[in-house]
């Protein structure tokens, strides 16, 4: 596995594997790598026969306040996880390597960007394409893979890459869960013993969800009552939002119709969770 810290050291490895009639995959991350970044690696490896894996927590799509500082950051470990699985190339560039000065272009996507965590995290979407659209310009991979637990963030992704005519798909691979329910995250280590056993409330308040719609409920308001009340049994949860949109446009819904997203924002201890659930209301 070769280990990459320049822009220029990437293009000249992942031209040598093109050059071999490679296929790309890209797996970009911020590291503290967890079992939902090894299925992402997985789903490239399906995918693609030379697998980039990118570690870099990215300063522009942190706010003010936020845990950019703090955020685990174990690169040996995240190393020897990425040989395992057989990545061939790890890119860990420096925050002077991703933005060398004053950056001065950015990606906005509009709309999309504005319900959901879009209205707790001013910027952040903006950092989160502008960093995207910069790791696919120097991986220039002919897939990326992403997960369904940071919704929004693919429904974005995909958008710009559409929008923009960027010459790579998308993959959305589905949410890796620990065995109480709860979304594996770099951020679930924050978590006390004791907050951990409350985060699987976030879970249950989406299963809770996906009984009611299966159950032929259709009106949102009284869905997301039922998740509140889920939620509210924990002292310590801090609910950001409770949210049914539609999967596609983001937009919240009335009345469950086709394709929707039931989406919980939380804040537990020092933590800011997030999780989701897709259904398909046609599609029982
Ligand atoms: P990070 O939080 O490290 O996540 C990297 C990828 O792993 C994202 O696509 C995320 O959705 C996926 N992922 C995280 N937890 C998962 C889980 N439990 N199951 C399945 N997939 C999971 O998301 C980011 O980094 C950054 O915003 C990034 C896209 C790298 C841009 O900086």
């Amino acid at each position: 596995m070769e280990v990459a810290k320049t822009t220029e050291s990437v293009r000249a490895l992942v031209k040598t594997a093109r050059g071999q009639g490679k296929r790309i995959g890209f797996v970009p991350t911020m590291g503290a790598l967890h079992i939902g970044h090894v299925s992402l690696i997985e789903a490239a490896k399906q995918h693609a026969n030379f697998v980039v894996v990118s570690i870099f927590v990215n300063p522009t799509q942190f706010g003010v306040g936020e845990d950019f500082e703090k955020y685990p950051r174990p690169i040996e470990h995240d190393l020897e996880i990425c040989r395992e699985q057989g990545v061939d190339l790890v890119f860990a560039p420096t925050p002077a390597e991703m933005y060398p000065g004053e950056n001065f272009t950015w990606v906005t996507v509009e709309k999309l960007t504005e319900p959901l965590c879009g209205q707790f995290r001013p910027g952040h979407f903006r950092g989160v394409a502008t960093v995207c659209a910069k790791l696919f310009n120097i991986v220039q991979p002919d897939a990326a893979f992403f997960g369904q637990k940071d919704a929004q963030q693919a429904v974005v992704i995909k958008r710009m890459v559409a929008d923009l005519n960027m010459p790579l798909e998308i993959v959305v691979c589905p949410t890796v869960r620990e065995p109480d329910g709860l979304a594996m995250s770099s951020r679930n280590q924050y978590l006390s013993p004791s907050r951990r056993k409350d985060a699987a409330y976030i879970y249950k308040s989406l299963q809770k969800c996906r009984q009611m719609i299966d159950a032929g409920i259709t009106d949102t308001g009284k869905i997301i009552a039922e998740m509140r009340k889920i939620l509210s049994q924990v002292p310590a949860i801090k609910i950001e939002y409770v949210s049914i949109v539609d999967a596609e446009t983001l937009q919240s819904v009335d009345r469950i119709a086709g394709k929707v997203l039931a989406a919980v924002a939380v804040r537990l201890g020092p933590a800011r969770l997030i999780d989701n659930i897709l259904m398909d209301a046609k599609k029982k």
